[in-house]
C-alpha cells in the first residue's frame, strides 16, 4: 500500500489524538475488553489500544476452530508479542458439537454467534470488573447498521458483534470515524504485519459458510488444504490482477473419478473469485485457464479425498459472494 506523506502525517495524528482520547476516557484504573477476531478492524482496534493504555487492555479471542490454515496461530503470534494481554479461547470442540447435524445457514451462524456470545461472556467473568467494551466499529458499519433499509439477505453475524446487555458501562470505538482503506493505513503505521493489514473479508462465521451440508472435521480439513492452495495461487498474481476476494468451496456432492487406474467417488470442491468495489456486487474473476487449470491438479492431486474441481461463473446478483 503506497502512502502519501500527507495522508502518513494525518493518520499519525489521528492515531496521536485516538490514543489522548482514549487515555482520557478510560482513566488510569478501569480495564478495557476486545474481542478479537483476528479480522482487520479487531486488530487493529487492539494495535491502538496497545498503544494507548498497555497494561489496560485485555484482548480475547476465541478460536471457533472454523478460521482457515494456521490462522489461529498467527493471530496468536502476532498479538501475543504485543503490549496488551491476550486470551485464546481453544473452543473447536464446542462448536463443532454445536453444529452436528446442522445443515441450515442461517442456522450455523445462529449457533456460532450465540455460542460465541456465551464463551465471551463466560470468559470475561473471570476476569472481574471491566469498565469498558472495545470494538472495532468503522465508519461503514454505522451507516450499513440497517438504516439504509435494505432487505436482510443473509444475518451477517460478526463474530465479535456482542450484544448490549453484557455488563459493560461503556463502549470504546477509536477507529468510527474511519472507512477501511484508512484503518488498513492505521495498522501499517502501528506495525501490523501487511499480511494482516491487507486480508480479504472473512466472514465471523467462518469456514462454516463455506462447507455445504453436515459440518464435519473431514470436510473442514478438505476444505482447510483446498482454500490454501487457491490463496497461494491467486496471491502470487500482482496486486493490481488479483481478484478482491478468492476462496474454496466444499460442497455437499461427491462425485466419480479416477486416480491411478482405481474409481474413486470423492467431495467436489468449487473456486470461488470475484471482482467487486463494495461487495454489494461482484462479478466473477477471468481467471486465466492456465491457472485455474494448475489449482485443479493441484487440488486434485495433493488432497486424496478430491475427486473433482469446479469454478464458480456466478456475478451478484443473483448470486451472492459466499455460497451460504
Ligand atoms: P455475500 O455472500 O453476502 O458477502 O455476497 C458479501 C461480503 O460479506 C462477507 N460475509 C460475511 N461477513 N459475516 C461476516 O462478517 C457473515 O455472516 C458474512 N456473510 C458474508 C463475504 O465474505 C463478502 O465479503
Amino acid at each position: 500500500m503506497n502512502m502519501s506523506m500527507r495522508t502518513k502525517e494525518l493518520l499519525e495524528s489521528y492515531i496521536n489524538q485516538q490514543i489522548e482520547q482514549i487515555k482520557n476516557k478510560v482513566g488510569d484504573n478501569n480495564k478495557v475488553l476486545l474481542a478479537l477476531s483476528g479480522g482487520v478492524d479487531s486488530s487493529v482496534c487492539a494495535a491502538l489500544l496497545a498503544k494507548a493504555i498497555p497494561e489496560q487492555v485485555i484482548c480475547i479471542f476465541v478460536d471457533h476452530g472454523l478460521m482457515r490454515l494456521n490462522e489461529g496461530d498467527e493471530i496468536e503470534a502476532v498479538f501475543s508479542k504485543k503490549d496488551l494481554k491476550f486470551i485464546r479461547v481453544n473452543a473447536q470442540e464446542r462448536f463443532l458439537t454445536k453444529l452436528a447435524d446442522v445443515t441450515d445457514p442461517e442456522r450455523k451462524r445462529k449457533i456460532i454467534g450465540e455460542e460465541f456470545i456465551h464463551i465471551f461472556e463466560e470468559e470475561s467473568k473471570k476476569l472481574g470488573e471491566i469498565t469498558f467494551l472495545a470494538q472495532g466499529t468503522i465508519c461503514s458499519d454505522i451507516v450499513e447498521s440497517g438504516k439504509a433499509g435494505s432487505a436482510n439477505i443473509k444475518s451477517h453475524h460478526n463474530v465479535g458483534g456482542l450484544p448490549e446487555n453484557l455488563g459493560f458501562t461503556a463502549l470504546v470505538e477509536p477507529l468510527a470515524q474511519l472507512y477501511k482503506d484508512e484503518v488498513r493505513a492505521i495498522g501499517l503505521i502501528l506495525g501490523l504485519p501487511e499480511a494482516l493489514v491487507n486480508r480479504q473479508p472473512f466472514p465471523g462465521p467462518g469456514l462454516a459458510v463455506r462447507v455445504m451440508g453436515v459440518l464435519t472435521r473431514e470436510k473442514l480439513n478438505i476444505l482447510r488444504q483446498a482454500d490454501f492452495i487457491v490463496c497461494q495461487e491467486l496471491d502470487m498474481l500482482p496486486e493490481n490482477k488479483r481478484p478482491n476476494q478468492y476462496f474454496a468451496i466444499i460442497t455437499d456432492t461427491l462425485s466419480v473419478g479416477v486416480k491411478n487406474g482405481t474409481r474413486t467417488y470423492d467431495y467436489v470442491i468449487a473456486v470461488r473469485a470475484v471482482d467487486t468495489q463494495n461487495y454489494m456486487t461482484c462479478s466473477y474473476t477471468h481467471i486465466p485457464h492456465i491457472i485455474l487449470e494448475k489449482m485443479s491438479n493441484r487440488i486434485t492431486s495433493e488432497i486424496p479425498q478430491v475427486s473433482r474441481v469446479v469454478y464458480d461463473i456466478s456475478s451478484k446478483p443473483p448470486s451472492t459472494i459466499e455460497w451460504q
